[in-house]
């Protein structure tokens, strides 16, 4: 397998596909709104979500297409959080993949809306999606609402944010917390890639893509955090030292840079092995975590 042709592959299909994403209404008062939802989503990044729908539906169908609209929602509910993770209120940093965040190019109330209307637009791919039927189309919706909301990535998020600067209390530790707020929408991008496959997942299988995301969403987050220390502004694409400038709850301040690279390497190899349990076609998802693993954006 060559994962880098593969990985490639994966990210040109998505990428042509987001960019014909809401230039319907482009002539109409709203315009504005339209092109702050663009600037964002066209922004770059690593598209790990929408890649992950793709590749768990090939996993089990041998074929990509069938999750793409699945995947592009992936990367517009991805984006809202990201729109609004960066805001004043929240994390208040001015990068994002490697450009000025939503509201400073645009300002507050704008980016705010933005992040608003692509949540809305990823549900609408979700559900009228004619490359999947109307039933798949319904569990999808469930699946992503689940991970999105008030027991998944906005959970996650309340817990970043209300214990800054302070111990969370016994039980809500680290791995809530990130598992809440990076872990569910990954796992929610795996999800959606079996439910688009008109090849039916077995329950083992959906239960190992589970125990694949959950280790893969701890490790991702881990490296996340050891990047926002050891990298730089020009590589990461935004800002370093936002973390302890917000005394946010991190593994790198928990456990240093050293203890992070342990965890990543176990949790990684964690993952692969729930993968190799139970699918037929695992080396891109087992090259993607050690890819993840060793990320430098
Ligand atoms: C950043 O996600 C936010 C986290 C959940 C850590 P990504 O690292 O996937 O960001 P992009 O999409 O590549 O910009
Ligand atoms: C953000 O985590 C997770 C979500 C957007 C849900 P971070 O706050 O660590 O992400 P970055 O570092 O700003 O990308
Ligand atoms: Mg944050
Ligand atoms: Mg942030
Ligand atoms: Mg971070």
């Amino acid at each position: 397998m060559d994962f880098d042709r593969e990985y490639r592959e994966a990210l040109a299909l998505v990428e042509e596909e987001l960019q014909g994403c809401f230039l319907d209404h482009m002539d109409g008062p709203h315009r504005e709104l339209l092109e702050a939802m663009r600037y964002s989503l066209l922004a770059g990044g690593k598209r790990v979500r929408p890649i992950l729908a793709l590749k768990f539906c090939e996993a089990l169908c041998g074929e990509m297409e069938p999750a793409l609209d699945y995947a592009c929602g992936i990367e517009m509910l991805h984006t809202y959080s990201l729109i609004h993770d960066d805001l004043p209120c929240m994390d208040d940093d001015g990068l994002r993949r490697g450009k000025p965040t939503c509201h400073v190019k645009y300002g507050e109330w704008l980016a705010l809306l933005a992040g608003d209307a692509l949540q809305s637009a990823a549900f609408e791919r979700l559900a009228a999606s004619r490359r999947t039927t109307p039933v798949a189309n319904g569990k999808a919706c469930a699946v992503l609402a689940r991970a999105a909301g008030q027991n998944g990535m906005c959970a996650g998020q309340y817990l970043d944010i209300k214990w800054e600067g302070r111990e969370p209390p016994d039980g809500y530790g680290l791995s809530q917390i990130d598992g809440w707020k990076t872990g569910a929408l990954l796992e929610a991008a795996c999800l959606l890639g079996l439910t688009a496959s008109p090849v039916e997942p077995s329950p083992r299988q959906w239960e190992a893509a589970e125990r694949y995301a959950s280790h893969l969403g701890i490790a991702f987050q881990i490296r996340d955090d050891m990047l926002d220390v050891e990298s730089t502004e020009e590589e990461l694409g935004k800002p370093i030292g936002s973390d302890a400038e917000n005394g946010k709850n991190t593994y790198a301040a928990e456990y240093g840079l050293d203890g992070c690279r342990e965890l990543v390497e176990q949790l990684t190899e964690q993952a692969k092995r729930s993968v190799r349990e139970a699918f037929e076609r695992p080396e891109f998802l087992c090259g993607l975590a050690d890819w993840l693993a060793e990320r430098k954006h």
